[in-house]
């Protein structure tokens, strides 16, 4: 396990990430039923981005160090911006993971499982998160802990699949997980995050899960620039059984996102159906 977030934290990858995420959280809300938000591969929770790993890659400066000093933004991207700046009230110079946006917008009936496998991480994850009620933290293999506490006992909520994407088998792992977890939880909502680098690992994955049965998927990209084979040219997020409005809220969102942190002509924006209800 040689990744570590905090090289990529604030990227631009992460932020239409997290951007999505708030989308989510914010349509789960909608009801006063509680709902259980589980984060397979949760990372630190709150990353420096001061540090000097986050400073080695600079990654963040083509991400969220490009959105501070705008105004007229779409509304969602203002709340995602909002949360940052609150982020930033409590730690300095820091960036927001997506178990920290979770636990800020869930409400106290809600609950989160937040995994992580890497012994050090886990360990400041649950610093970040000791002493909060309903959180429970686990340190196992991510796709195990699909299978352990899946369906939970609220039955209707959010999962995160955000892999690092170190193993060459990841993708086809990835497919055969999410197959499984939709099997056990059929109507459970599912974000599952993944690089545009290999074009032929995107397609087969989005061709396994066309072929798997499974309906109610809505592909989200975000290209910065133009593919090139082995280039981190933009990321995706699969949204398994989305809220109800989800696209048109991510729609004017994700395009000034295209606009700002586009790098070249061909940045894009994709929103559309892999697979129809
Ligand atoms: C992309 S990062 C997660 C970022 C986090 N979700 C966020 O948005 O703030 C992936 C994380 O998965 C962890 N990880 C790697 N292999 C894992 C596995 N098999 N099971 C669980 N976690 C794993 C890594 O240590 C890393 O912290």
């Amino acid at each position: 396990m040689n990744y570590r977030h905090i090289y990529h934290a604030g990227n631009f990858a992460d932020v239409w990430k997290h951007l999505v995420l708030v989308a989510l959280l914010d349509a789960l809300k909608q009801k006063d039923k509680a709902f259980c938000y589980l984060d397979t591969h949760a990372g630190i929770g709150r990353y420096n981005l001061d540090a000097e790993q986050a400073r080695k890659t600079a990654e963040a400066d083509q991400g969220i160090g490009r959105l501070s000093q705008h105004t007229h933004l779409p509304e969602l991207l203002q709340r995602y911006l909002q949360l940052v700046e609150q982020c930033r009230a409590e730690q300095p110079q820091s960036y927001p993971g997506s178990p920290w946006l979770a636990a800020m917008l869930r409400r106290p009936q809600d609950s989160l499982i937040l995994n992580e496998l890497h012994p050090e991480d886990q360990q400041q994850l649950t610093e970040l998160f000791k002493g909060q009620r309903q959180v429970s933290l686990r340190r196992e293999d991510a796709y195990q802990s699909l299978q352990a506490c899946l369906p939970p006992t609220e039955k209707r909520g959010l999962v995160l699949i955000d892999p690092p994407f170190e193993q060459d088998n990841e993708f086809k792992k990835l497919a055969e997980a999410i197959q499984k977890a939709h099997k056990r939880w059929p109507t459970g909502c599912y974000a599952i995050w993944y690089p545009i680098k290999d074009r032929r690992e995107v397609m087969q994955l989005h061709r396994r899960l066309t072929l798997s049965g499974i309906r109610k998927i809505l592909l989200a990209e975000l290209h910065v620039k133009a593919a090139e084979q082995g280039v981190f040219s933009g990321s995706g997020m699969l949204i398994i059984n989305p809220p109800w409005q989800l696209q048109e809220r991510l729609q004017p969102a994700g395009e000034w996102l295209r606009q700002t942190l586009g790098q070249d002509d061909q940045a894009k924006l994709v929103l559309e159906w892999l697979v129809p209800e």
